[in-house]
């Protein structure tokens, strides 16, 4: 892991994030605090499509990666003169949409003689906990939980974790979506089973959670299950119910994320416990876990102050040796 750096350098860091369907810039100074975070969601543009298209998704940034930096430096009424260096995720994610914020990351600090850091999109997430205005220290329990992930790490310091448990099928944010989309409702599907889910009664349905061993996740059994239960029940009964589905539903993949996060707990001694990604921003997977560290409201999905935050803790690479990085699609 790389060199981590010494507080208090006084640093303006620009964050850019394509990696999916959100175009997002962010200005973060070096002790942590966030000066401002613009995030323009494709959402809408590929919602009729049912998921991202990753030809639409690069063109879209290309088209507002310009914009949004811009939007980012007037709200933290900072001038790019200002920055001093520039962060950009280099991966996991569609390589395609990534180039998009990479090339722009690269110009921006080749035009001024800039050191550039590349961030891994998942360390990303974890550094949403390390901004101020409450930073939280290593170690911890954490659970990563997004469209593309799922992940229970075991963070010893900054930038440094140890993979406890992964998903050996779809990520928990991927079984929002898929389950959602089961039941009709709008892409992405998370936010929209979370509305619908405080109006049913989680205990209306007896959903399986899957037994795999160790800390490891699996999913795709639930969605199955689902469908089946969508099938036996006919249409008009599976409107009717939509909201006692779409409980329990959630509560299925709740349990099975909650009953792994008390396992690693157990495993690693480690007393506390955070959770970040999309899925963070699940309504009653907060209220199930009152005693744990959740990213801010507005930091669980996709966004660039993350990717700011986390450089402060990757070395940067000297102007110009970065003009040659490549982006990388899935983790290692
Ligand atoms: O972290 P993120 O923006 O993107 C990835 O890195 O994948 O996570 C997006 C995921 C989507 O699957 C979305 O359905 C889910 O987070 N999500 C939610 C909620 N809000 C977003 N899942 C459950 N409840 C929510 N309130
Ligand atoms: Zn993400």
């Amino acid at each position: 892991m790389a060199r981590v750096l010494a507080r208090g350098e006084g640093l303006l860091i620009l964050g850019i994030e394509t990696s999916c369907d959100e175009t997002a810039a962010a200005l973060v100074a070096d002790d942590g605090s966030l000066r401002s975070s613009v995030v323009s969601s494709q959402a809408a543009l590929h919602a009729r499509y049912g998921g991202v298209v990753p030809e639409i998704a690069s063109r879209r940034h290309l088209e507002l990666v310009s914009p949004v930096v811009r939007e980012a430096l007037e709200r933290a009424d900072v001038q790019l003169e200002q920055v001093e260096r520039v962060a950009v995720t280099q991966g996991p994610g569609l390589v395609g949409a990534l180039l998009v914020g990479l090339a722009a990351a690269k110009a921006i600090a080749w035009a001024r003689a800039l050191p550039l850091v590349p961030v891994d999109h998942l360390e990303g997430h974890v550094a949403t906990l390390y901004l101020e205005p409450d930073p939280l220290e290593p170690p911890f329990l954490c659970l990563l939980a997004s469209g593309g992930h799922t992940l229970l790490l075991a963070v010893r310091s900054h930038g440094e974790s140890e993979r406890l448990g992964t998903t050996l099928d779809d990520a928990a944010g991927e079984a929002f979506d898929k389950g959602a989309r089961l039941l009709g409702l709008g892409y992405p599907g998370g936010a929209e089973i979370d509305r619908l889910a405080k109006e049913g009664d989680p205990d209306a349905f007896g959903f399986p959670v899957a037994s795999v061993p160790g800390l490891d996740f699996s999913f795709s059994g639930l969605k199955t299950a689902l469908l089946y239960k969508i099938q036996e029940l006919g249409e008009a009964e599976t409107k009717r119910r939509s909201a006692d589905l779409a409980a329990s539903y959630q509560q299925a993949i709740i349990r099975a994320l909650v009953g792994r996060i008390r396992a690693g707990v157990e495993q690693t001694g480690l007393g506390r416990v955070a959770v970040v990604g999309g899925v963070a921003a699940n309504s009653a997977l907060r209220n199930s876990l009152p005693e744990a560290r959740f990213a801010p409201l507005e930091l669980c999905t996709d966004n660039a102050a993350m990717i700011a935050s986390a450089a402060r803790f990757v070395a940067p690479i000297p102007y110009p040796d970065y003009l040659g990085l490549d982006a990388y699609a899935s983790i290692s």
